[in-house]
């Protein structure tokens, strides 16, 4: 039987390489890795993530997961479709490691290991939950003015992609689903139903909506936090005061949920 195309999120080809040399390879010093490095540090300190088994879908060049490995000690597993094609010839010559790195469809990976479980999901820009939501919200064609002035986020609608609730299944109780949102995201100052919506979601999937945070200059980058119920009670570490760690100067946050 002939091999599988290289492109072919179907398959799952899975390898285990050396964090360090994955990062250095992918996220030079233009990569504004001191920013990531302060928003992430702040992620782990708030929300305690350190020594867990951490899934990271469509991570990409994992410049944030890189530092949840280095700064909290966790363990990364990521699943990412590989998109334009430029990650997977390096996972073929770095050096063995601890990095699990499944190329493929995010969904297709849980699906063979169904009883895969995790402490933290950790998703930032997923393509399909981007586009979900942008598609939601304006429709096929970019939105005109009437649009953006009338449209708002119906309440009945679910913010997040189901692949990323099919991840959360696989969440152990307290565990964390964490969804930062920059690319086509939402103002949820001006869609008042939006994080009602997903507080309604996270709920019917067991789930509770922790937080939510926006930059505030720019509020369609957004970051939720949703926890399985169960486990140890919630204990909040200091508050954030960064996250996304993109963009230079540092943007100034604010929590919006709860409110
Ligand atoms: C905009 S990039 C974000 C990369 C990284 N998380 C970040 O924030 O820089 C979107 C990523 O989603 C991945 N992706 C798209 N569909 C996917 C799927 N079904 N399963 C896993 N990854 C997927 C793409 O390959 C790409 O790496």
């Amino acid at each position: 039987m002939a091999d599988a195309l290289p492109t072919d999120p179907s398959v799952i080809r899975s390898y285990a390489v050396d964090t360090a040399a994955f990062y250095d390879r992918f996220c030079g010093p233009e990569s504004h890795s001191a920013r990531i490095k302060e928003a992430i540090g702040e992620l782990i300190d708030r929300y305690h993530l350190r020594g867990l088994d951490i899934f990271g879908i469509g991570s990409g060049a994992s410049q944030e997961e890189f530092w949840l490995w280095k700064l909290g000690g966790n363990r990364l597993t990521i699943a990412d479709i590989d998109e334009h094609g430029g990650i997977e010839p390096s996972l073929k010559v770095l050096p063995p490691g601890d990095l699990n790195f499944h190329v493929g469809d995010a969904e297709r990976f849980l699906a063979g290991n169904p009883t895969a479980k995790y402490d933290c999901i950790y998703v930032s820009g997923l393509t399909p939950d981007e586009k979900r939501r942008y598609a939601i919200l304006w429709g096929p064609t970019p939105p005109t003015l009437l649009k953006r002035i009338f449209r708002r986020w119906p309440k009945s609608v679910d913010p997040f992609h189901p692949l990323v609730m099919a991840a959360a299944r696989h969440l152990r109780p307290g565990g964390l689903l964490i969804v930062q949102s920059y690319a086509f995201g939402i103002n949820a100052q001006r869609n008042r139903n939006f994080l009602p919506a997903a507080a309604r979601q996270l709920s019917e999937n067991g789930m509770t909506l922790i937080e939510a945070h926006s930059w505030v200059p720019y509020r369609s980058i957004n970051l939720f936090v949703g926890r399985m119920n169960g486990g140890p009670a919630l204990d909040l570490g200091p508050a954030l005061t960064t996250f996304h760690g993109r963009g230079e100067p540092k943007q100034p946050i604010e929590r919006t949920w709860p409110r």
